[in-house]
């Protein structure tokens, strides 16, 4: 007991908490797999329990109830997607995690990377395997007009909200009226901006060159370039007109986001049992199983695991290149170099036009760093629930979490070339017993489901 104290000095409630537990108490912390130290035990208390995760500033309706209902109605709706069979959750599906059981996932093309979970999202500050969003919200709407996952455009989700009594009463009792969109000259059905980059140039065939599918050319000043029918409707708006729609889909992703916000799940094996070092209390120090607790020993020891999976969250929430093996998606993936260049690009980001609170949004991009370093990597996802939802990786790389742990173990079939900047993952050599261990470990990570009202397609007439 004394030293944990010391091992934690700034953590005064915690040593309060501490000393509740008689260190005299055989059941108390006497059941410690041996071999944890002070230091290893005072990392286990970093990792528990996940405290509720802080407002984001940029978003004013992130915790607002009626503004989480209405996101649901939309995560649960198909017609946000072109061709009406996506919504958020044939990816997202509430039994798998809020994740999908496909290696690089099927949206409206086959899409480049694994559906990750967003089971205590509000936690990250990065969004995407790359963190190409700093925030839930723009991650949506970016999500929205993907033209691999959904093919939406901010026009239609728009003229779906206004055409659906539903939405459209909700929508407007929260954000206020919505723009004349009846008036189809001004408001076209569909219509976004088209970045130059963006696959969807190259969705008929035509891989962006002008002419085919019956697509119109269009000359100006800098020479000859062609629009994409979705840019042209988007250009041929007022500023006006533009603004409008923009605001209506930022609140769409506003609401998405703060429907996120409620997909906590907490309170697993492992929580009850740091919660039992804390008290001393027997029964939650028997939640977790002695293979579970020598799977712990090795992640905060000699395995070093928590020095990416970090904090509450077993995620640093950082990016990092583990050298993996190819899987089904692109071999030339950049990762977070190419997200850093599109976060601070996006209107939507935290210091843009639609952010609530541009101070705060500024301080996450005004330090990012631009050069050249970040090439291959991913983003350190969470392991809290990570059973729920295989396979693993950004692109599905491994099909179980035992593969997951051979992997760090023997480092088989890591990238040679080019090499990586970083030289935190070796291999290992962990036997037989300390594998089943880890995974038994990572297993116990698995945490309470949010109530059903909030995993189901959300009924009225039952929820409220
Ligand atoms: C076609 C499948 C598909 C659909 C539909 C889909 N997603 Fe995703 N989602 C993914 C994939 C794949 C990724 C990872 C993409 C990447 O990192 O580049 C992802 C990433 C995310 C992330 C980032 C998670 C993290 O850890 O950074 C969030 C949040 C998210 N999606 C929410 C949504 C919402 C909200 C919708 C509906 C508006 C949606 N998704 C629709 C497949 C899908
Ligand atoms: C250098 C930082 C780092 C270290 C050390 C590290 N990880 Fe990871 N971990 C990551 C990153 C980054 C990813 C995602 C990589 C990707 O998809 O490109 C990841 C992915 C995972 C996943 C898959 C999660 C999912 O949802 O796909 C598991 C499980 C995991 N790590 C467990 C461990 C264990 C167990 C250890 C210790 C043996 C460990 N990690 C050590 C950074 C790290």
């Amino acid at each position: 007991m004394r030293s944990i104290a010391l091992a934690l000095p700034v953590m005064a409630g915690l040593i309060v908490a501490c000393q509740n537990a008689d260190p005299k108490d055989p059941e108390g912390f006497a059941v410690l797999p041996e071999g944890f130290d002070d230091v290893e035990i005072g990392r286990v208390l970093h990792l528990s329990p996940l405290p509720a995760h802080a407002t984001d500033p940029t978003n004013r309706w992130s915790d607002d109830e009626g503004a989480a209902r209405f996101g649901q109605l939309l995560f649960f709706d198909e017609r946000l997607s072109k061709g009406e069979q996506h919504s958020c959750a044939t990816c997202h599906l509430p039994d798998h995690g809020f994740a999908d059981a496909h290696t690089v996932s099927e949206g409206v093309a086959r899409l480049e990377r694994h559906v990750p979970t967003l089971l205590n999202i509000a936690h990250h500050r990065w969004f995407f395997w790359d963190g190409r969003a700093d925030s839930l919200w723009s991650q949506a709407c970016a999500v929205i007009e993907a033209p691999l996952e959904m093919a939406g455009t901010r026009l239609g989700t728009a003229h779906l909200i206004a055409s659906d009594d539903r939405l459209r009463e909700r929508y407007e009792a929260m954000f206020g009226p919505l723009p004349s969109l009846q008036d189809t000259e001004r408001f076209p059905l569909v219509g976004r901006p088209v970045p130059k980059d963006d696959p969807a140039y190259g969705d008929d065939g035509s891989h962006g060159k002008p002419g085919a599918s019956g697509q119109e050319h269009h000359t100006h000043a800098a020479g000859n370039t062609f629009f994409h029918p979705h840019e042209r409707n988007w250009n041929a708006m007022t500023d006006a007109d533009r603004a409008a729609v923009n605001d209506v889909f930022a609140n769409v992703g506003k609401a998405l986001a703060a429907y996120q916000h409620r997909l906590v799940a907490i309170d697993s094996p492992f929580d009850r049992f740091v919660r039992g070092l804390r008290s001393g209390d027997a029964e939650d120090l028997a939640a977790l199983s002695p293979s579970a607790q020598r799977g712990l020993h090795l992640f905060v020891g000699e395995a070093n695991c928590f020095l990416c999976h970090s904090g509450p969250l077993l995620s640093d929430r950082e990016f990092h290149d583990l050298r993996l093996p190819p899987g089904d998606g692109p071999v030339d993936d950049l990762g977070r170099q190419r997200g850093l260049e599109k976060v601070v690009a996006d209107p939507f980001n935290g210091r843009g036009a639609w952010s609530d609170d541009v101070v705060a949004g500024s301080e996450m991009l005004d330090y990012l760093p631009q050069h050249h370093h970040a090439n291959f990597e991913f983003k350190t996802p969470s392991l809290r629930n990570v059973a729920l939802s295989p396979p693993y990786m950004h692109q599905g790389q491994f099909a179980t979490l035992r593969d997951v742990v051979d992997f760090y173990s023997e480092l088989e079939g890591a990238r040679t070339s080019p090499p990586s900047v970083e030289t935190v993952v070796v291999p290992l050599r962990l036997d037989e017993e300390q594998k089943q261990d880890l995974v038994a470990f990572l297993e116990s990570l698995t945490g309470t489901l949010p109530a059903k009202t909030w995993r189901t397609p959300f009924q009225a007439e039952s929820n409220e």
